[in-house]
């Protein structure tokens, strides 16, 4: 890229940001780059929050998995399963579906895993963040997205198959 195509892409970027920070700004949480290197934006606190607090709900289109496998973003899915061992998925890539804690960011790293401050749970059916100790204002959130998130599609359909010939 150009130097002046550089600084237009920035101005962009910039723009972005701050039209991104004014729509998910919230009491006590504010959007912003991430610490984690190309990572995107994250989400920090605005004050001290104590262990075992409930952060937010995760927010998002509900859909089924014939939906979800048409939607080539999956970058903001989280499945919830039901009692009944039916589920459904939480896309939480529509904005306007959406609330900050699609921003959250997970720990991927043997040296993120340290700064993991969030957890997620379930609540009929409804997911949410909870602060696993004490985070100080101006941290970032940092959630364990589960096991299976970070592995390529292919590495996806490979454990699949492994867990239908019952591993
Ligand atoms: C639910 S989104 C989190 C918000 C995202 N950072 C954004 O700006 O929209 C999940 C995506 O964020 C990025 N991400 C989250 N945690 C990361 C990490 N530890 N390292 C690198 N990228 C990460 C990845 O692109 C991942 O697919």
């Amino acid at each position: 890229m150009s130097d002046s195509g550089h600084s237009k892409h920035n101005k962009t970027k910039r723009k972005e940001l701050q039209e991104l920070k004014k729509m998910f700004d919230t009491k006590k949480y504010y959007l912003d780059r991430s610490t984690i290197k190309q990572a995107g934006y994250g989400v920090f606190c605005k004050r001290d929050i104590p262990a075992k607090t409930r952060v937010d709900e995760y927010v998002g289109e509900i859909i089924d998995d014939e939906e979800g496998a048409k939607r080539q973003d999956k970058t903001y899915f989280f499945r919830v399963m039901h009692k009944d061992g039916t589920s459904h998925i939480i896309d939480a890539l529509p904005h306007e579906h959406s609330n900050i804690m699609k921003f959250v960011n997970g720990v991927k790293t043997a040296q993120q895993r340290k700064r993991q401050n969030c957890e997620a749970y379930q609540r009929n059916n409804k997911i949410y963040y909870r602060t696993i100790r004490d985070v100080k204002a101006g941290e970032e959130l940092l959630v364990d997205y589960g096991p299976t998130y970070w592995l390529k599609p292919e590495e996806l359909e490979q454990l699949q198959l492994l867990m239908m010939d019952g591993l």
